[in-house]
């Protein structure tokens, strides 16, 4: 039997359950105050819930950078919102899935003048089948778990110097699919026959176990960190994945998707309004505050993956 299925089995309760489904029903709360001149930083920022949002903040005066992979969509969309919403809007190119480009987003945000108001790790990938970055490394692992924990730790020298800043992850919902929590001794599922879905439920569940821990380190510079689960949105999420994955998407999961234009309304709520400046290591879906399943608020787990990877990325050289 997993130990997982033994460790949370008793802790489920329906009621967490029937509160999710209750909460996909719900509009987000709005913010219709602005946020002028204020700097917003969002990684995967060339379609989806990541562009939206940065239409959404740049439409509210915000100062845009994003951390994108495609130089030719990035200046496209640079050029796009700058012009509607005549705002500056920047961007970094970087393969988030390559430990060196991570790192370099770290020392560039780390070496910003001015304080990051708003920080949103959207980047995200749902994969089918297995897939490995030209190194070796599982490129959901790279994604999900490492990046932003790496350039969340590279900032907390800034964060402690400016004493602001709120941290956003765009989380999902689809962590409940990890529901016997991680294999610590398999994250990048060497191991095991991999799945699409346990694989993007775990990268996502690890995000949730790992915010608890930054959110101990970002409390005493007045830095939040929070996750959010965006709802289920028409993006191009699973664009690399096959046909018979294409066919679905397009036949069912469309149909019952919404706008990604409510996803970005939520995290501008979360990132800008009053209401939640104090509010730190939450799981919202949109912006309702969600209790999270057992294995997310399993604080032996949270220690034991930091300490993993920890140790996995002093292997490669990488001090945090
Ligand atoms: N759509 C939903 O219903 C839903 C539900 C729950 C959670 N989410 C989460 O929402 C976030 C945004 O996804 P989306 O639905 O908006 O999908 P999307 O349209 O595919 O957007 C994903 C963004 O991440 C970027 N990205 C992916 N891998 C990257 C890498 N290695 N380096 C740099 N950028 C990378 C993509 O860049 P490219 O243009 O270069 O590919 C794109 O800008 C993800 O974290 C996803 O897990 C989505």
């Amino acid at each position: 039997m997993n130990p997982g299925v033994r460790k949370y089995w008793a802790k489920y309760r329906w009621s967490n359950v029937y509160a999710m489904i209750r909460n996909m029903k719900r509009y987000p709360e709005i913010n219709l105050e602005p946020f002028p001149g204020k700097l917003a930083v969002i990684t995967g920022a060339t379609s989806g819930i990541g562009y939206c949002t940065a239409c959404k903040y740049a439409s509210m005066g915000a100062h845009i950078l994003m951390v994108n992979r495609h130089p030719e969509k990035s200046e496209s969309v640079r050029k796009e919102i700058a012009e509607k919403f005549n705002v500056p809007v920047e961007y970094v190119i970087a393969d988030l899935a390559l430990l060196p480009d991570i790192q370099r987003v770290g020392r560039h945000l780390r070496s910003l003048e001015k304080p990051i108001d708003v920080l949103i790790h959207n980047a995200g990938v749902h994969l089918e089948s297995r897939k490995e970055n030209p190194v070796g490394l599982e490129v959901n692992f790279a994604v999900h778990y490492l990046c932003p924990l790496i350039i969340n730790k590279m900032l907390l020298p800034k964060f402690q110097r400016d004493r602001t800043g709120r941290i956003l992850l765009v989380n999902s919902e689809a962590y409940r699919f990890a529901a016997w929590g991680l294999d610590i001794e398999d994250l990048q599922w060497k191991r095991r026959r991999y799945t699409g879905i346990k694989a993007y439920g775990a990268g996502k569940l690890a995000q949730l176990l790992l915010m608890h821990i930054l959110s101990r380190e970002l409390t005493p510079y007045n830095v939040t960190i929070n996750a959010m689960h965006p709802g289920m949105v028409r993006t191009e999420s699973g664009k690399d994945n096959g046909k018979l994955y294409q066919w679905y998407k397009k036949n069912f999961i469309n149909k019952l998707s919404a706008s990604p234009e409510i996803s970005a309304e939520a995290l501008y709520y979360l990132g800008t309004s009053p209401d939640q400046s104090q509010t730190t290591d939450v799981f919202f879906h949109l912006t309702t505050a969600e209790e999270m399943a057992p294995p997310a608020l399993d604080s032996e787990a949270a220690e034991a993956l930091s300490e993993k990877i920890g140790d996995f990325l002093k292997m490669e050289g990488i001090v945090l």
